[in-house]
């Protein structure tokens, strides 16, 4: 397939774009971050943007990774995480629209309170009770609002991103390299690792199935952090 990625240079794009490849794909990595050569500018607040390399590409599918992803940035900068995770998303499915093919949103478990103590399954109403998680779940409305044909596809905490990582790994390495003899974890949160080399994986194969709708994909277990 002709895939466009959004967000192509973050933690699971870094992961996906290869494993894409890798699988015959023709993949376009887009993202706003172009540190690296081979991933091309797009931001996906900007419609006009989005539209171009929509009608350039002419990709069969969008994998919309692109996103705000600092919980602390998304509290401070209430305005901005929407139109980072709501608009862009949007923009993404006008796109779809106007192609006529499918989207695959990657969503995440902080749609949900966290008040349940068994992992959530696909049947659990969302509750957001963060804006990351509340702009992210208004991205999950217009992709099934607007795209019939979507895989909205809920991560939990992400790991494996190497270099890319700026989460709870990456925070325990700084806290080494500063030379702490004692680390700092939160310990009163949970949640379900998902590496993310295996999660692009599942990822690839499901996007081939066809099999639309809302899914849960994570790896075993469960862990405090963050
Ligand atoms: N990491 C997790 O634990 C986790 C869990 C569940 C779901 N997810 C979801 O999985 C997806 C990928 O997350 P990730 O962990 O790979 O996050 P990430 O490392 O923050 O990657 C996101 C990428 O999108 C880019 N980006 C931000 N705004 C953009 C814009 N307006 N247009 C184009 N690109 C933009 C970022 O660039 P900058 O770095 O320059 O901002 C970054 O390269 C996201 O949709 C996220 O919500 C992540």
């Amino acid at each position: 397939m002709r895939i466009l990625v959004t967000g192509a240079a973050g933690m699971l794009g870094t992961s996906l774009v290869p494993v894409l490849r890798a699988n015959d794909h023709s993949v376009l990595a887009t993202d706003i971050n172009t540190s690296d050569p081979n991933i091309e500018r797009l931001d996906v607040r900007l419609i006009a943007d989005v539209m171009r390399f929509a009608e350039k590409f002419r990709p069969e599918i969008i994998m919309h990774l692109a996103a705000e992803t600092d919980l602390e940035t998304c509290e401070q900068r209430r305005d901005y995480a929407y139109q980072e995770n709501f608009i862009g998303t949007q923009n993404a499915c006008v796109a779809c629209r106007h192609l006529g093919i499918p989207i695959t949103y990657i969503s995440t478990a902080g749609v949900f309170d966290g008040m349940k103590t068994e992992p959530y399954t696909e049947f659990d109403e969302p509750n957001p009770i963060n804006v990351y998680g509340a702009s992210k779940f208004e991205g999950e409305r217009v992709v099934r609002d607007t795209i019939p044909e979507h895989y909205i596809v809920r991560a939990g905490w992400m790991v494996g991103g190497g270099e890319k990582d700026k989460k709870f790994v990456s925070k325990i390495i700084a806290q080494l390299d500063r030379g702490a003899k004692t680390l700092h974890a939160v310990n009163d949160r949970f949640g379900t690792p998902t590496y993310a080399p295996a999660f692009s994986k599942v990822l690839e194969k499901l996007t081939r199935t066809r099999y639309y709708g809302t899914y849960h994909l994570a790896c075993m277990g469960r862990w405090s952090g963050r």
